[in-house]
Parts: structure tokens; sequence; C-alpha cells
């Protein structure tokens, strides 16, 4: 696969944490402090909405977004009023998401295409749920399971062919998230050709190998590099390992050293 010329991005999901604003500004504040200079990486934090104002300098972005710009949604927050606030990317389709507040790829599709049109970069999540897909020789592999190509024609439906650079897919699946255990980097590597394919097939080769694909899943300091050298992943999509300031900051530093 020819190799891209982007920086590679590194996306901070904080979840629904921490619980107060001053450990958000400390952790940010901090993490701004010790990455400052290291200029071929792209750091996003997405802190909850209550926190958006303490990133600071580096890039912020946001962990969902409606589907409208305004109106009588009790509790939502737009892609607009993202955008307004300094956001840059916005996380859509998260399996958290799914899960826990009934998310289809309905849903999702319209949110991709509200945030890019409010002017926001998306960070689209996909995985499939479980890693049992194997074929007659035992081997594991992406085609063999429909979720991930359902969920790629599913978000991009309606996307015109101009704004797909303006989506970074994270290949997160569910069964890595959280567990301790991670996918291989082979695994990211088939997952970043398998979804370029299917985006080629949707518009062509050449917009297609725009779309940077990242990997998320029980990342942390030790694995992360490996995920960029073998797998060929664009850059990370980072939960736990997030909130510890040393630890992501070590993150940060073995991605710049290994790109
Ligand atoms: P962990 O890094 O905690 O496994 O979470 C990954 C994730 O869900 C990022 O969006």
């Amino acid at each position: 696969m020819k190799n891209e010329t982007y920086k590679k991005l590194i996306v901070a999901n904080w979840k629904m944490n921490p619980s107060s604003s001053k450990e958000a500004e400390e952790l940010s504040g901090t993490v701004q402090r010790e990455v400052r200079g290291l200029k071929n990486v792209e750091i996003v934090l997405c802190p909850p909405f209550p926190y958006l104002s303490v990133v600071g300098a580096l890039a912020k972005g946001a962990q969902s977004c409606h589907w409208e710009q305004k109106g009588a949604y009790t509790g939502a927050v737009s892609p607009a009023m993202l955008k307004d606030m300094g956001c840059e990317y916005v996380i859509i389709g998260h399996s958290e998401r799914k899960q826990y507040f009934g998310e289809t790829d309905e849903i999702i599709n319209k949110k991709v295409k509200a945030a890019l049109k409010a002017g926001l970069k998306v960070v689209l999540c996909i995985g499939e749920d479980t890693r049992d897909s194997f074929d007659s020789k035992g081997h594991w592999t992406h085609e063999l399971d429909p979720k991930l190509k359902e969920q790629i024609i599913g978000a991009f439906e309606g996307v015109k062919k101009s704004n797909i650079q303006n989506i970074v897919v994270a290949y997160e699946p569910v069964w890595a998230i959280g567990t301790g255990n991670p996918a291989t980097p082979d695994d990211v590597l088939s997952a970043k050709i398998f979804i370029r394919k299917i985006l080629s097939n949707l518009y062509d080769r050449k917009e297609a190998d725009k779309v940077r694909v990242l990997y998320g899943g029980s990342t942390n300091k030790k694995n992360s590099a490996v995920f960029i050298k073998e797998g060929q992943a664009d850059g990370l999509l980072v939960g736990g390992a997030s909130l510890d300031s040393d630890e992501f900051v070590e993150m940060v530093k073995s991605i710049y050293e290994n790109s």
C-alpha cells in the first residue's frame, strides 16, 4: 500500500471522564506542555461537552452530536454548536453510543452528513462485535463478517466524493475496547485494506486512498507504535490510556518517533 504523507492522528476519547473540570484542565494542560514541538503528529482531545472550553490550544473534538443544527431536541448538542466552540472533529458511531443510546446505522449516517455540513471532520467508528468468523483453514478475515461492510456503506450513504477525505475511519473492534485484548497489527492492516477497498468501490481508488484509517481498542504506550509501523494505521483512537497524561504522552512520543 502506498504510504500516506498525512501527519499521524491521535484522538483521545475521554468518554464520560474525568469527574471535574479541574482534572480535565490538568490533564489537557499536561498533555499540551509535553507534546509541544512534536510537529508531525496531530493530537485531538475529545472531552465531554462541558469541558470543551478547557482543552486550550490542542485540537478539539467532541464525542457525539445531533443530526440537526438547532431546534427542539432537549439534551442534544448540534454540529453547528461544536464548530462554534472551536471543534474540528466529532466522533460518530462509537459502539458505546450504539450499545447504550440505541444509535443505528441510519442515525449514524444522518449525523455524519450533518457534521460534514457544519464543517467538522468526522471520526467514524466501525468494528465487528466478535472475532469468530473463521474460514475453513481457521483464518479470521473481515470478508467473512458482513458487519464492517454494512457499517461503512451505511455511514457513507449520500456523502459526496469531494467530502470523503473529511471522514477518518476508526477501526475499533468491539471485542478489543477496554478489554486489554487489542487486535493484532495484521488485523489492523487487513481492516485498512478492506475499508479502502469498499470505499474504492463506492467512489474511486484515488479518493479512497485519502481516507485515513485509525485503530482503537486497548492501545497503550507499549503497543501503540506497532499499529503504526506494522499495522500501517494512520493513527490511533485512544480510550482509557488517554486519561493518564504520562501514558498518553508516551504513546504520542512513540508514534512521533515511529512515523
Ligand atoms: P480503550 O482504549 O479504553 O480500549 O477504548 C477504546 C475506545 O473506545 C476509544 O474510542
